[in-house]
C-alpha cells in the first residue's frame, strides 16, 4: 500500500491503468465544436471568397470547398458566430437582405472594416452546407435588447410578424431554428465595447433571458463567464442560474518556453472544475436544484497574442509544441466530460486556426493532427483510468493571464498525460510524453478481453518546433501503425509525442 502511495507520487516507470467498466460519463459530441470569427481572414479568405469565385475551389456562392472538406473531416456539430470580441459592435441588420445595400462599417475589435457581406442568412446557409448547428453571440455592448428579441424573432419565428417576414421577404420561409444563443462575449473585458461590471452584467443578462425565454422558450441561453477560476464567475453563476442553461468559459494558453506551454492546459481542467462547483453552489443557494448546467468552453486554444497580434489577423503558426498543447487541452475535455456541455476550438480558419488558407489552397496545421483524432475516435464514453510515472515539477504559466499557481494546484502534471474513451468497440487511449528528452516505455493495462491487434496513430517530428507551411505541408501529421495488443504491456511511447491507441475488444 505505502508503496503504491509512494508510486503514485513518482516514479520513472510508467503505468496506465485502464478499467472500461468503470465510465465516467458519456462525451458530448458539441465537445469538438468550432468558432467562426468576423476578424482577421477567419470568415473573408477563410470559408468564403466571393472575390476569387472559381471551379474548384470554391461553389457558385464563394464557399471555399476545401477549407470545407477539412472541416468536415472534424466533423464538428455547432459553430458559434460572429464573434468573440466582434460582436459586441456588430448589428446583425446591417448583413441582411440584397447585398448592394449592406452597409460598410469601422469594426472597433480588431480596428478593421466590416462589409458586411456575409451575415446571418450566409451563415445559416453555410452551417447547412456542412451539416452544422450555428450558435449565435448576441451584442450586449452597443446592442440593444430590441435588437437581440428582433434576431431571435427573424432566426426563429414562424408567426406572422415583422422580423419573421423579413426573413420570408429575404427568401428564406423556414424557421432556422436556432438553438444555441449567448448572452455577450467576454464582457469583463476592458477590451470589450460595453465592458461591465459582474454586478451590472448579472442585472442586464437577467433581464434579456427573461424576455428571449418568452420569446422563444426552446432556446438554449449561454451565459457569459469569464475563466471558470475568477470573482467575476462566482457572482455571475449566482445572479443567473435559474435563468441559463449553460455557462461560458474562455481561456487561451500558451508560452514560448516548451513545458510552460505544454502544461498550460491543466488550468483549464482546474477552471471546468471549479466553474461547474460554483454552479453548483448557485444551484443550492438559489434553490434552483433542477437546473442542470454544463459548462460551455466556447474559446479554447493555443493562443499569444502578443506573437499573433488580434489586429493583425491573429495568423498563429503552430509548431509541434503547440500540437502537443492542443492533444492536453483535449485529454483536460475527455477526463471532465461529465461537466462539458460544449467546446469550441478558436477558431476554425486562417485566425489561431487549424487550417491555413491561400487564394489557392490551404494547408493543415500541426494542431489539426490531435484535434482530428480527438474529434474521431475520442467519443462515447469517457472511462475511469489511474496513470502514474514521472511528475513535472517546473513552473507552468501563460501569456495572457497568470497561471503560476497552477503548480500549486491538484497533482495533475504528470509528463505522461492520458484520457480514455470507449466508443464504437474500442477502448481508445490519448497518450501524450510531454518529456522533451526521452522516450517512455508504459505499461498499459486493461481489463477485459481484446483482439490481437491495436491500432496507433501518432504525431511526432524529431524537431518539437517543426511546423507545416505552404512550402512543407506534410512536415508534421499522423503516422499510422499497428502493434500486437500484448505489447501495450511495454509500449513506447517516443519523447514530446502524441499518440492514440485503439485498442478493440474481443
Ligand atoms: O478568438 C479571438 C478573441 O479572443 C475573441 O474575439 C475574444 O472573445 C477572445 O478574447
Amino acid at each position: 500500500m505505502a508503496e503504491s502511495a509512494q508510486t503514485w507520487k513518482n516514479s520513472e516507470q510508467v503505468s496506465i491503468k485502464v478499467d472500461p467498466e468503470r465510465i465516467l460519463s458519456p462525451i458530448d459530441d458539441r465537445t469538438y465544436s468550432g468558432f467562426l470569427e468576423h476578424m482577421g481572414r477567419c470568415i473573408y479568405g477563410g470559408i468564403v471568397d466571393f472575390e476569387n469565385v472559381k471551379p474548384g475551389l470554391t461553389n457558385e456562392k464563394g464557399y471555399r470547398l476545401d477549407v470545407a472538406k477539412a472541416l468536415k473531416d472534424l466533423n464538428m456539430p455547432v459553430v458559434r458566430y460572429p464573434g468573440g470580441n466582434f460582436v459586441s459592435s456588430y448589428h446583425w441588420q446591417d448583413a441582411i437582405g440584397p447585398k448592394e445595400n449592406r452597409p460598410r462599417r469601422p469594426e472597433l475589435a480588431w480596428l478593421g472594416e466590416e462589409s458586411n457581406l456575409f451575415g446571418t442568412d450566409e451563415f445559416i446557409e453555410w452551417c447547412e452546407f456542412m451539416n452544422v448547428e450555428p450558435y449565435l453571440c448576441l451584442n450586449m455592448g452597443t446592442g440593444t435588447l430590441d435588437e437581440a428579441l428582433a434576431w431571435v424573432e427573424y432566426c426563429n419565428s414562424s408567426k406572422n410578424t415583422y422580423y419573421a417576414n423579413l426573413r420570408r421577404n429575404n427568401g428564406h420561409e423556414k424557421p432556422y431554428n436556432v438553438k444555441y444563443w449567448s448572452l455577450g462575449n467576454e464582457v469583463w473585458g476592458d477590451w470589450q465595447v460595453g465592458q461591465l461590471s459582474s454586478t451590472d452584467y448579472s442585472k442586464k443578462a437577467f433581464q434579456w433571458a427573461k424576455a428571449l425565454k418568452l420569446l422563444d422558450p426552446s432556446i438554449r441561453l449561454i451565459a457569459c463567464g469569464c475563466t471558470g477560476f475568477d470573482n467575476w464567475d462566482y457572482d455571475v453563476t449566482q445572479a443567473l442560474v435559474s435563468k441559463i442553461d449553460l455557462y461560458s468559459i474562455h481561456l487561451y494558453t500558451s508560452h514560448a518556453e516548451y513545458y510552460k506551454n505544454v502544461t498550460g492546459p491543466a488550468a483549464a481542467e482546474r477552471a471546468i472544475q471549479i466553474s461547474a462547483k460554483l454552479l453548483d453552489l448557485a444551484k443550492i443557494t438559489q434553490k434552483a436544484y433542477d437546473k442542470d448546467i454544463k459548462i460551455c468552453f466556447d474559446e479554447w486554444n493555443v493562443w499569444d497574442p502578443i506573437r499573433a497580434d488580434g489586429s493583425k489577423g491573429a495568423e498563429e503558426k503552430y509548431h509541434l509544441g503547440d500540437a502537443l498543447a492542443v492533444a492536453a487541452w483535449s485529454n483536460v475535455f475527455i477526463r471532465q466530460a461529465h461537466h462539458i456541455g460544449m467546446a469550441n476550438i478558436a477558431q476554425c480558419v486562417n485566425v489561431i486556426a487549424p487550417i491555413m488558407t491561400n487564394k489557392d489552397g490551404l494547408y493543415l496545421q500541426t494542431i489539426y493532427f490531435p484535434f482530428l483524432l480527438f474529434a474521431k475516435y475520442m467519443r462515447g464514453h469517457s472511462i475511469n483510468l489511474h496513470v502514474s510515472g514521472p511528475r513535472y515539477e517546473g513552473e507552468t504559466n501563460n501569456v495572457q493571464c497568470d497561471l503560476g499557481w497552477v503548480k500549486h494546484s491538484e497533482p495533475i502534471l504528470n509528463y505522461i498525460d492520458v484520457s480514455a474513451a470507449i466508443y464504437e468497440g474500442h477502448v481508445n487511449i490519448a497518450i501524450i510524453n510531454r518529456d522533451l528528452e526521452k522516450d517512455h516505455e508504459v505499461n498499459i493495462r486493461l481489463e477485459g478481453d481484446y483482439k490481437d491487434t491495436s491500432l496507433t496513430y501518432t504525431v511526432y517530428h524529431d524537431d518539437v518546433n517543426a511546423v507545416n507551411n505552404f512550402e512543407n505541408p506534410n512536415n508534421v501529421g499522423i503516422t499510422e501503425g499497428t502493434v500486437p495488443t500484448s505489447d501495450l504491456a511495454a509500449f513506447k511511447v517516443l519523447k514530446h509525442s502524441f499518440v492514440l491507441v485503439r485498442v478493440p475488444i474481443a
